[in-house]
């Protein structure tokens, strides 16, 4: 199965208007076809972002929707507001969310039914703490984050969904999951996908790794068979780390 990898940079709560403004000029002049290359800005910058890739391949998306259309919901951005500035994806499920917003899996099904509804790509992230791993619980638990923030969706639906399978360990920490657990839960996530949807599905959806990927060990962990490439925190606010990481994804 052809699947086309996507790179995408999480800029998580960094980059001014200006710094912004200077990776991205940066960033336009990586040259490739064969990779979807993504960046996650703030809620700030997104409307001269996406002026700014314009014609490019880099497609700027969100890094969080709320699951209101609008309404009295101070500080929040809505999935209408997001496309009238021209973002077509949206982030729902970070664990950082989950961990510092309190956003738990029946919040997070309802930001991706309101967000899917209202036609924006989602890409919804899961992941295991570490306590979890080492209590041999992390496939329950990422059984029940898949199940109850996607198996909501019908067959259309989930197809404009993309999974990333962040361990929660490995975020911002510079540990990475080894190659076999990496494999080995991809593996579990298609497998499920199989399951409650069907073959075609699960062989098109895309699962990207996230965790502390970086120029070191980003295509290793990109040619492994069930991993469609990467989102990236850290890595991707750094010009040179994120180029090599998207051109790792190449072929
Ligand atoms: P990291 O973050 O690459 O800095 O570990 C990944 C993420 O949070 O998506």
């Amino acid at each position: 199965m052809d699947r086309k990898k996507i790179v995408a940079g999480n800029w998580k709560m960094n980059m001014t208007m200006e710094q912004s403004n200077s990776l991205i000029a940066e960033l336009k002049s990586i040259s490739t076809n064969d990779v979807e290359i993504k960046i996650a800005p703030s809620f700030t910058n997104l409307h001269h972002a996406v002026s700014l890739v314009d014609s490019c391949e880099i497609e700027v998306i969100a890094q969080n929707v709320h699951f209101e259309e609008r309404g009295a919901y101070t500080g929040e951005v809505s999935t209408e507001m997001l496309i009238s500035v021209g973002i077509n994806s949206v982030i729902i499920g970070h664990s950082e969310r989950r961990k510092y917003f309190n956003e738990s899996d029946n919040i997070l099904s309802k930001k991706v039914k309101t967000a899917i509804e209202n036609n924006l790509n989602v890409i919804f992230c899961i992941g295991e703490e570490l306590s979890e791993r080492e209590n041999n619980n992390h496939f329950n638990v990422i059984k029940d984050q898949i199940s109850i923030g996607l198996f909501g969706l019908d067959n259309q639906q989930i197809n404009n969904v993309v999974i990333a399978y962040e361990p929660v360990w490995a975020i911002g920490t510079g540990k990475t999951a080894n190659l076999a657990q990496i494999q080995e839960m991809h593996n579990f996530i298609r497998n499920l996908v199989r399951d409650k949807f069907d073959n075609n599905i699960s062989e098109n959806i895309r699962i990207l790794y996230g965790g502390s990927v970086k120029p070191s060990n980003a295509q290793e962990i990109f040619s492994l068979k069930d991993v469609d490439g990467g989102l990236i925190g850290g890595a991707s606010l750094n010009f040179t780390d994120f180029k090599t990481i998207v051109l790792s994804a190449n072929g």
